[in-house]
């Protein structure tokens, strides 16, 4: 069965504090919401432990930005996902455009880092998208079902079940720029056939993939509405509990 997930990226925003609320007030206004969305938020690294404590008897979930490509040891700064998984992280972002973008994450590196949080009880928000440059030359679909191969290939058949995946069009994110979507519903069709060809229509058919750029309240419903969209993968409206939670209920 597929899910319904709208994911709050918070991304380098709030001090431990104002997470805190946040969290608080996205758990008090979720309750409001009908049964058939899963909500997630995934903030910094330093509000995880926090943030753990106000969603534990919610129905708001918990999720990590990224998650080191090893499993414990001397590589200073990094963040296990062993680690995560004991604060009660039900998830971890990886891919995400900024990580591929600003810190060198190669899709080399997220097929370890995949493996690692599967192994350790993490499931996966696995981001893919192309570039304005990509898609004015006409290779966004090819782009992206290279990012979704790359690593959803080396899987087995039995881990999809704790994969999601966000399809985020680099030109949208953070811009105020949202595809339309019927730009959004092709690209979630085209990587729900390269689940298909490899995995079979079933696995394909349950495999929950979010859009995410610029959604907010004014456009989720349009979205959400297409037939391959599951939910979304939401930043700077994700800072608001207001809109995060109108995002939600656009369902
Ligand atoms: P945005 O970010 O909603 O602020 O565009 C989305 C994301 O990067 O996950």
């Amino acid at each position: 069965m597929r899910k319904y997930i709208v994911a709050g990226n918070w991304k380098m925003n709030t001090t431990v504090p104002e997470g805190v609320q946040l969290a608080k007030e996205v758990v008090e206004k979720a309750k409001e919401l009908p049964a058939n969305v899963k909500l997630v938020v995934a903030p910094p690294f330093t509000h995880l432990a926090p943030v753990a404590e106000v969603l534990k008897g919610s129905k708001v979930a918990l999720s990590a930005q990224n998650c080191a490509d090893h499993v414990k040891g001397a590589y200073t700064g990094e963040v296990a996902p062993a680690m995560l998984a004991s604060l009660g992280c039900e998830y971890t972002i990886l891919g995400h455009s900024e990580r591929r973008q600003y810190y060198g994450e190669t899709d080399e590196k997220l097929v370890v880092k995949t493996r690692l949080a599967l192994d350790h009880g993490l499931k996966v928000i696995l981001c893919v998208g192309e570039s304005l440059d990509e898609r004015k030359a006409g290779k966004h679909f090819q782009v992206v079902t290279e990012q979704t191969k790359a690593v959803l290939y080396t899987l087995n058949p039995e881990d999809l079940a704790n994969i999601v995946i966000a399809y985020e069009p680099v030109w949208a994110i953070g811009t105020g720029e949202t595809a339309t979507a019927a730009q959004a519903e092709e690209i979630h069709a085209c990587i729900r056939n390269v689940i298909e060809e490899k995995f079979g229509a079933a696995a394909a058919d349950d495999m929950t993939i979010l859009y995410g750029g610029s959604c907010k309240p004014s456009n989720a419903k349009e979205l959400f509405a297409e037939k391959d969209i599951d939910g979304g993968l939401i930043g700077g409206a994700a800072l608001k509990a207001e809109d995060f939670i109108a995002i939600a209920a656009s369902f």
